[in-house]
């Protein structure tokens, strides 16, 4: 059986199941980066539920409008999109500075935004590692500073940093993703230690391999079988709205002692699933004929 890879339009979660207050964030504002599409938009659907506007930021605007549209249609609060990539300074700057016009504040950030592929590090061209170093890392560090310059600096607020668990063992053919998810954990690590005095606090959520997402389509999901789905301890693979419910945990109140750290939500995937080259080099050779 073949899983479902990433929907052309964005669909919110039908019949979500409230375990929070609705008004839990309510009139708070959350700039989400890669809101636009997957988990990220998940994500802003999850906060908007809860009472939240928010601003979705990417390079791909049609894609950020429809998007916003959705959202706003689905939860009642407003979502504003804005054209950005991450990798260049000035153009955060102008989109953190016009959800700034709009909306006067920032509580949480959400660095949702990050570029994969699956790719044996002896055919990475140097490129390709930077590449994915400066969206990923470099993208997590710009979008975070113009934040804390913009708003967080004298207000505080949360900021949570989407991860993975590739870096936790070595993923085999994901030498430039782990490198660049393991530069944003330790930068979450020192930016909370310098930062909680200001009322921010920084968390990663590590999210293991979530249906219907580029992410896992890109990293052979179509080739995934019901065999390996049976190594996970909790039997299932994760769906958007399991991170997108950690992201509001995290931000919550419940959380204020929680800081500088790592929340892996993976059902356990990453204490079991194979991680040898025979497994992937397998998955790559069916997923190259679906
Ligand atoms: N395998 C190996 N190298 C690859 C690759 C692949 N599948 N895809 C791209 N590259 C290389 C390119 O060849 C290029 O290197 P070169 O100049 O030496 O040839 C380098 O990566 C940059 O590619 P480019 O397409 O110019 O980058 P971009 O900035 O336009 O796009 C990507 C960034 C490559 C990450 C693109 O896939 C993307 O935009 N991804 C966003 C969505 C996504 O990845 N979602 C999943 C999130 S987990
Ligand atoms: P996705 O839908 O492709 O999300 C990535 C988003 O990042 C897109 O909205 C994309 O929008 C944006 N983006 C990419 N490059 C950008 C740039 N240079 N500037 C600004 N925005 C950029 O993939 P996803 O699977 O939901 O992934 C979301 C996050 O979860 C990522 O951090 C990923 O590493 C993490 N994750 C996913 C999985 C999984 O199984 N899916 C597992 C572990 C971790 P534009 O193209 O419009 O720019």
């Amino acid at each position: 059986m073949s899983r479902a890879t990433a929907p052309s339009k964005e669909n919110c979660i039908d019949g979500y199941k409230y375990v929070f207050n609705k008004d839990l964030l309510k009139d708070k504002v959350a700039f989400v980066t890669g809101g636009g599409t997957g988990i990220g938009f998940t994500i802003a659907e999850v906060l908007m539920r809860h009472g939240c506007d928010t601003v979705i930021a990417s390079r791909r605007l049609d894609k950020l409008q429809e998007s916003a549209a959705t959202l706003e249609a689905a939860t009642g609060r407003k979502c504003i999109p804005v054209q950005m990539d991450v990798r260049d300074p000035k153009k955060v700057q102008q989109a953190v500075g016009e959800a700034m016009r709009r909306f006067g504040k920032i509580n949480f950030l959400i660095n949702s935004a990050a570029g994969n592929f699956l790719c044996p590090a002896e055919g990475l061209s140097f490129n390709a590692f930077k590449t994915v170093m400066d969206i990923d890392a470099m993208g997590t560090f710009n979008a975070t500073k113009v934040v804390f310059d913009e708003y967080m600096k004298n207000h505080g607020g949360v900021i949570i940093n989407v991860t993975a668990t590739l870096q936790v063992r070595g993923q085999v053919y994901q030498c430039h993703a782990g490198c660049a998810k393991a530069a944003i954990e330790t930068m979450t690590k020192h930016l909370a230690v310098e930062w909680g005095e200001k009322g921010i606090r920084l968390m990663c959520v590590a999210p293991g391999p979530i249906a219907d997402t580029e992410g896992f389509s890109r990293l052979g999901g179509k080739a995934i079988r019901d065999d390996y789905i049976k190594t996970i301890p909790v039997q299932r693979l994760g769906k958007r709205e399991d991170i997108a419910n950690t992201v509001l945990y995290c931000i919550s109140d419940a959380a204020q002692l929680l800081t500088g750290t790592t929340v892996i939500a993976d059902g356990g995937a990453w204490l079991t699933s194979e991680n040898n080259l025979g497994r992937i080099r397998r998955i790559v050779e069916m997923y190259s004929k679906l």
